[in-house]
């Protein structure tokens, strides 16, 4: 059976999303049909509209979702028809090289649908991260489906698939922050204050941070900001040494992905201390540094690919942290909106208004179910 229903395309490299009518297959070996309840608007949606992604036109957008599944294909069995999921774009396979070392967080062949969604007049789906959840049912791997408890609000819960986990993963997973340690993160963006969040869960005990914008630093504070530092005003690494007792922050986590903004984070560590890059930049940025300044102040510098998360490890965990209050996820939620509403939603992002708004798909209306083409 095919499934026809409605979801959030872009046809070509800037033009307006549209609500149109797709089609989605019925489950394969290995795969997932999910109705989903809710779907976070994130940057990389965005992207994928301006063509900063790729050019694999249409695109079915939408990747930071929850929903229940609604069927299984065969060989399925991490989940179940009825199960409560958060969609994650690291299926982890269990074989690459990396699976093969025994760090499954970087796994270089993560899985996708093999069946393909399409347009009503069959032209096939490039669905966001291998996702495409701005949508009433879409379909995945089983392994992006990770299970979690279902009396937490999906719309909430559901910002653990990307940008929040990229951000409290770039502290606790990349950055490795311990009880007692100072944290500075750069950028107060829903990525950024999430690294904030995950400082203060990891027990950072100094968290500052750093933004050009006031508004981003009182949500910063209430989220688990010790201090701020607007840089637009002060030099941020002089603030940041100055609040760390002349030495610079044992973490700096750059946020923004700009070349400045990461030779602040540079400047900003105590010696031996560690940078995490979680910020994406564009290709034409380049970041020049003295090597002997690179040697000289040691420690790490690292990148955090979505927050180094393994997703059957970290959405439960976290999902519990959430429910017994030490991780406020319902912050992060601006607004809520509804499907038709992408748009504005990215106009919103542009203007650094929201830290997320989350489409709700409330009730499932399969438009009608067509026969499988043969
Ligand atoms: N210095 C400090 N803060 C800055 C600067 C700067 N020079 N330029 C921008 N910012 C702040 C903005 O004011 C904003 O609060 O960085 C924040 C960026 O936030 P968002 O645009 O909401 O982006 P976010 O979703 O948090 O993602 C941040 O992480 O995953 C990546 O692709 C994502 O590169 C992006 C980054
Ligand atoms: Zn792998
Ligand atoms: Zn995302």
């Amino acid at each position: 059976m095919v499934h026809k229903v409605k979801a959030v395309v872009v046809r070509e490299k800037n033009a307006p999303v549209s609500l149109e009518t797709i089609l989605v297959p019925d489950p394969g070996p290995g795969e997932a049909l999910v109705d989903i309840l809710t779907c976070g608007v994130c940057h990389t949606d965005l992207h994928y509209k301006l063509g900063g992604i790729g050019d694999e036109f249409p695109y079915l957008l939408g990747h930071e979702a929850t929903g229940v599944v609604s069927s299984v294909g065969e060989g399925v069995t991490e989940v179940a028809p009825g199960d409560r999921v958060i969609l994650n774009w690291r299926a982890v396979c269990g074989q690459c090289r990396a699976c093969a070392k025994g760090q499954p967080q970087y796994c270089f062949n993560t899985a996708n649908a093999t069946q393909k969604m399409t347009l009503e007049d069959g032209t096939e789906l490039s669905p966001a991260l291998g996702i495409g959840a701005f949508a009433e049912k879409t379909l995945v791997a089983a392994g992006q489906c990770t299970k979690v408890d279902e009396d937490a609000d999906p719309a909430a819960v559901g910002l653990l698939g990307c940008g929040v986990m990229a951000g409290i993963g770039a502290a606790i997973n990349t950055g490795g922050v311990k009880r007692g340690e100072s944290v500075a993160v750069i950028g107060c963006g829903g990525v950024g204050i999430a690294a904030i969040a995950g400082a203060k869960l990891a027990g950072a005990t100094t968290i500052i941070a750093v933004d050009i914008d006031d508004n981003k630093i009182e949500m910063a504070r209430s989220l688990g900001a010790t201090h701020g530092v607007n840089s637009r005003t002060a030099d941020p690494v002089e603030a940041i040494r100055e609040l760390t007792g002349g030495n610079g922050a044992d973490v700096v986590i750059e946020a923004v992905g700009r070349p400045e903004t990461y030779k602040q984070a540079f400047y900003a560590r105590d010696l031996a201390g560690r940078v995490v890059l979680v910020g994406v930049p564009t290709p034409e940025m380049q970041l020049e540094l003295p090597l002997l300044d690179v040697f000289g102040r040691g420690g790490s510098l690292k990148s955090s690919w979505y927050g180094d998360c393994l997703p059957s490890r970290d959405f439960p965990m976290l999902v519990q942290h959430y429910k017994q209050g030490n991780l406020d996820l319902d912050a992060f939620v601006s607004e809520r909106i509804s499907i038709d509403q992408v748009e504005e939603a990215f106009e919103k992002m542009h203007e650094g208004k929201v830290l997320r708004s989350v489409v709700e798909i409330s009730s499932v209306v399969e438009i009608e179910s067509a026969a499988t083409p043969a």
